[in-house]
């Protein structure tokens, strides 16, 4: 997909029209309009749970693709297995070169992001970036599960984005949602989710790059805490 002034007109229509709009009303309308060219990137989490049976429920062929970096937890392998079970669907698993990991194990070791953001910031690029590009391939719309609470680096987030890097319209349905709605939504239609959301870890990625937050803290608090919380983000969601 190119970012032509059709495209860029499109992407504000869409905000105008979808900005209060429910989160089902908005896929209802892409999957009319994208003709299958659309996909959910599922990290698994409490968002993407919800979006996954939104989405099911819209198109029981919904395409829904995971990135795993070969260090997730043991629980988010258990979720994706019952995920698959409960939607009668299979998640799209997507994992890293493995010459280029072996390469940057071999060089900088095996728990390289401790030492630098340099080196954190390298290990998110080959385990997530790049493995993403060749899930994005042939798409036009990327269904993202961002939330404008989850931190201050989202709050500016838009509901239909460009995304440079992919080339293609990045949608966030859930971007006015509070983490409530989202955790009503999981109760009410019975979702599965991950099991480490009932031990202190409201947002989850790799094992060694996060942990429980304590009562008050940001939900993002638990990723990457040894780093600034302005550096925390993986490079999926460029401005
Ligand atoms: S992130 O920093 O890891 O990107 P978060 O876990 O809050 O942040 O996820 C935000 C959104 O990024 C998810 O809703 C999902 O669309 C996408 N995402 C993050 N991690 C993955 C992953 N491992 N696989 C697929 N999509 C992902
Ligand atoms: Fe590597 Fe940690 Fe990024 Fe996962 S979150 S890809 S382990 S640096």
């Amino acid at each position: 997909m190119k970012l032509d002034k059709k495209t860029i007109d499109f992407i504000e229509e869409l905000n105008n029209k979808f900005e209060k709009s429910e989160p089902k009303e908005v896929l209802s309308f892409l999957y009319k309009e994208c003709k299958g060219k659309i996909a959910l990137s599922s990290s698994m989490g409490a968002e993407d749970q919800v979006l996954t049976e939104m989405m099911v429920g819209i198109n029981p062929k919904t395409r829904v693709f995971t990135l795993d970096t070969a260090r997730l937890f043991p629980e988010t392998y258990d979720l994706i297995s019952e995920t698959n079970k409960n939607y009668n669907i299979k998640i799209e698993v997507f994992f890293p070169d493995n010459k280029s990991i072996e390469g940057m194990v071999k060089e900088k070791g095996i728990n390289l992001f401790y030492e630098s953001v340099e080196n954190r910031k390298l290990c998110c690029h080959l385990r997530k970036i790049e493995p993403a590009k060749r899930a994005f391939k042939g798409l036009d719309v990327w269904i993202s599960g961002l939330r404008k609470d989850q931190s201050l680096n989202r709050f500016n987030t838009k509901l239909v984005e460009w995304d440079e890097v992919n080339g293609l319209m990045k949608v966030n349905p859930l971007l006015n949602w509070t983490e409530k709605m989202v955790w009503d939504y999981i109760k009410e239609n019975k979702v599965p989710y991950n099991k480490l959301h009932d031990k202190g870890f409201p947002s989850i990625g790799c094992q060694p790059c996060t942990r429980e937050v304590k009562k008050g803290e940001d939900v993002r608090a638990g990723r990457w805490w040894w780093e600034e919380p302005e550096n925390s983000e993986c490079g999926l969601h460029v401005k």
